[in-house]
């Protein structure tokens, strides 16, 4: 399936309101805003066009996009898994959606979803937290006790009852988990950046074979460069288009963007934002000429595509 798809079934189809922050073009690479194509932000994109063909029972795993902010563990791209259950109705211990039938439901998913966890992180503490989905009803999020945090893996429900009457399944019910791919497999293999899962390097891809799971050895890390932009924000500034222009001209070599000072000016009223922006190439050093041609070039992409006013 391919991952351009309408604003339909990215977010209308899923009962996402239209004012709901995913939809804007700050958080989702929208191909044509005209046309409402967009690059899928989750596979739930496809949960009813699968159900609709038929299907109750499937996984779908893809590629999805998303602009956020820039750190080890986000990348414009990363994989998800969809997972959907729809019950036959002779299974259900009450009239479908009746509180005997939802809570089943519930029951069935936690349980199922526990044994898939139970298998990747055998003895990991692992709790169940509420959570908020337009599409699913009640919806949940799994987190587990890994490297002394709690990991938030996966998102899950039962299937809204709209989703579900929309595809000509309003006779039962059903549960639908979504889990992040790159999220579980840096945990399964200690990897600690996720750009490294785009490295062509022999030094990563030799550690790895089929079917075998191996803890990822670290090999020695070329030297950070870090730099500092500072600049008045204009009016309608989203941090994620400033990640968005320093991945444009930085790509894969910036490793991280974070805040490092704030402050308004006491007498124009003006807002200015300080940016430590980490240069680290995966596989050389980077020479000081080409992180400073990089960072001369962030300084202008901030001016002429944001209207920052850089200090
Ligand atoms: N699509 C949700 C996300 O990307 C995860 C999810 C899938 C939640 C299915 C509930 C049901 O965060």
């Amino acid at each position: 399936m391919s991952p351009v798809v309408t604003t339909k079934a990215c977010f209308d189809d899923l009962l996402t309101p239209k004012d709901h922050i995913s939809r804007s073009l700050s958080d989702t690479y929208y191909i044509d805003p005209q046309e409402d194509l967009v690059l899928r932000t989750h596979t739930s994109a496809h949960q009813n066009e699968l159900m609709q063909a038929g299907h109750r029972s499937f996984l779908a795993t893809g590629d999805v996009y998303r602009r956020d902010e820039i750190d080890s563990s986000h990348y414009p791209c990363f994989h998800q898994m969809e997972g959907v259950h729809i019950f036959d109705p002779k299974e259900l211990p009450g009239a479908p959606q009746s509180p005997e039938s939802i809570q089943y439901v519930e029951a069935h998913l936690k349980e199922t979803l526990e044994g898939v966890i139970g298998v990747l992180f055998p003895h990991c503490e692992t709790r169940w937290g509420n959570d908020s989905f337009p599409f699913t009803n009640p919806s949940f999020e799994l987190e587990v006790w890994y490297n002394d945090e709690w990991l938030e893996v996966l998102g899950c429900g039962v299937v809204h009852k709209q989703i579900l009457s929309n595809c000509d399944l309003g006779h039962t019910d059903g549960w639908a988990f979504g889990l992040g791919l790159e999220r579980l497999a840096m945990v399964l293999f200690n990897i600690p950046d996720i750009r490294l899962f785009w490295s062509e390097d022999v030094r990563f891809l030799s550690q790895f074979s089929e079917n075998e799971l191996t803890t990822f050895k670290p090999f020695s890390k070329y030297p950070p460069c870090f730099k500092d932009v500072s600049f008045w924000l204009p009016s309608n500034f989203h941090e994620n288009d400033l990640y968005e222009e320093i991945r444009n001209v930085a790509g894969d070599v910036v490793e991280d963007v974070t805040l490092i000072d704030e402050f308004v000016h006491p007498k124009t009223n003006k807002k200015s934002h300080a940016y430590r922006i980490t240069y680290r190439h995966m596989s050389r050093t980077l020479t000081d000429t080409e992180v400073d041609e990089m960072q001369a070039q962030v300084r202008v992409a901030l001016g002429t595509e944001l209207d920052c006013e850089v200090r």
